[in-house]
């Protein structure tokens, strides 16, 4: 049995989707705060899936899941707060939720004898890049509270496995994008701050505002690394087999390789769209690097993780959620 935090969610619910798919039973915990219940729905008919609603800032509730689901094997744990802007104005919530809580899990993980677990963590732990493409050895020092929080907690991990010998393996993404395959499942944020559903979501009343189109690179607008949802639930399921295999605490930076400007994630969802999408240029936005790329060359080594979906590919399948679910 694995146990997926955060489950609910837009990553976690493609990682449970690979795990059912692959006959997997599985538990997910997830407060409903920012996950949804139709998607725990959705995910229910393709597998052996227990829902627990629940809150990690609630050490009896977490405890609970342990104690009445002795076979829990490893964690997946996605649950968390992400959105930077937000982290700034209220770090409160951020360090009470991302770190606290995670203490939670680690410590009824521990009174209970799991220790493997696989954890969300993101490129903001680099904070402003030094170079790029960014590997595993780039420092970090997060520019945000957001950032902060997830560094955190991978220095808890470490010293959870020197002391305790908890077995962790640290993900950091880079921008996740695109939905299922087949639309079962996609990105759902409430309210939505994420690049390509805001482009496919544009109309003439409310056009798309492009932050910023004087940045030092080719185009004028920032360049991100986008990796495809699906391919980063394989990615997990890998990090989950290396934990089982033995494998020591580990980190890994999940990307393509491969940078895409605001400009061309924009002509792509235009193509994809078929039309002409509204557009308003407005300042930058507070806190985003021009270049953020991944080198990813550790988790192939090591994971032998591959990345096979391209960006419009995760254009297309989050066109496909989009019209599917909302029209
Ligand atoms: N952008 C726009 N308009 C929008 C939304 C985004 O122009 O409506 C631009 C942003 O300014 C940025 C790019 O599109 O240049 C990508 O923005 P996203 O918000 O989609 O993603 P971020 O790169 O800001 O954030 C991602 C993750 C965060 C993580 C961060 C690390 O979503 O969780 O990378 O820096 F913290």
């Amino acid at each position: 049995m694995i146990l997926v935090t955060g489950g609910a969610g837009y990553i976690g619910s493609h990682l449970v989707m690979a795990l059912l798919e692959k006959g997997q039973n599985v538990i997910v915990f997830d407060s409903l705060e920012l996950g949804h219940i139709e998607t725990i729905e959705t995910l229910q008919k393709y597998g052996n899936l227990k829902f627990i609603k629940g809150n990690l800032r609630n050490l009896d509730e977490i405890r609970g899941v342990f104690m009445s689901n002795k076979d829990i094997e490893a964690v997946v744990h996605f649950a968390a707060y992400s959105q930077v802007a937000e982290s700034v104005k209220n770090p409160q919530k951020y360090y009470y939720n991302n770190v606290y809580g995670t203490l939670n899990l680690l410590n009824a993980m521990l009174e209970f004898g799991v220790k493997k677990i696989v954890f969300s963590s993101t490129a903001a732990t680099y904070g402003e890049p030094e170079y790029t493409p960014i590997d595993e050895k780039h420092p970090q020092n997060p520019i945000n509270p957001y950032g902060n929080s997830k560094l955190m907690v991978e220095k808890i991990m470490d010293d959870y496995d020197r002391a305790y010998g908890l077995k962790s393996v640290r993900l950091r993404y880079f921008n996740v994008a695109g939905a299922d395959s087949k639309a079962r499942i996609g990105e759902w944020h409430e309210p939505e701050t994420h690049l390509i559903p805001n482009v496919l979501k544009a109309t003439p009343d409310k056009s798309f505002k492009m932050f910023g189109d004087d940045y030092n690179t080719p185009d004028g607008t920032c360049i991100r690394d986008y990796i495809n949802v699906e391919d980063l639930a394989q990615a997990h399921v890998l990090a989950l087999e290396y934990l089982k295999n033995g494998g020591e605490t580990n980190f890994f930076n999940l990307g393509t390789k491969n940078g895409n400007s605001v400009k061309e994630v924009f002509s792509v969802c235009e193509d994809v769209k078929g039309c002409e999408i509204p557009l308003e240029i407005c300042p930058r936005r507070e806190g985003d690097p021009a270049i953020l790329v991944a080198d990813n060359t550790k988790a192939k080594k090591t994971l032998d993780w591959e990345p096979k979906n391209d960006l419009r590919y995760s254009v297309e399948t989050a066109y496909h959620y989009e019209f599917k679910n909302k029209g």
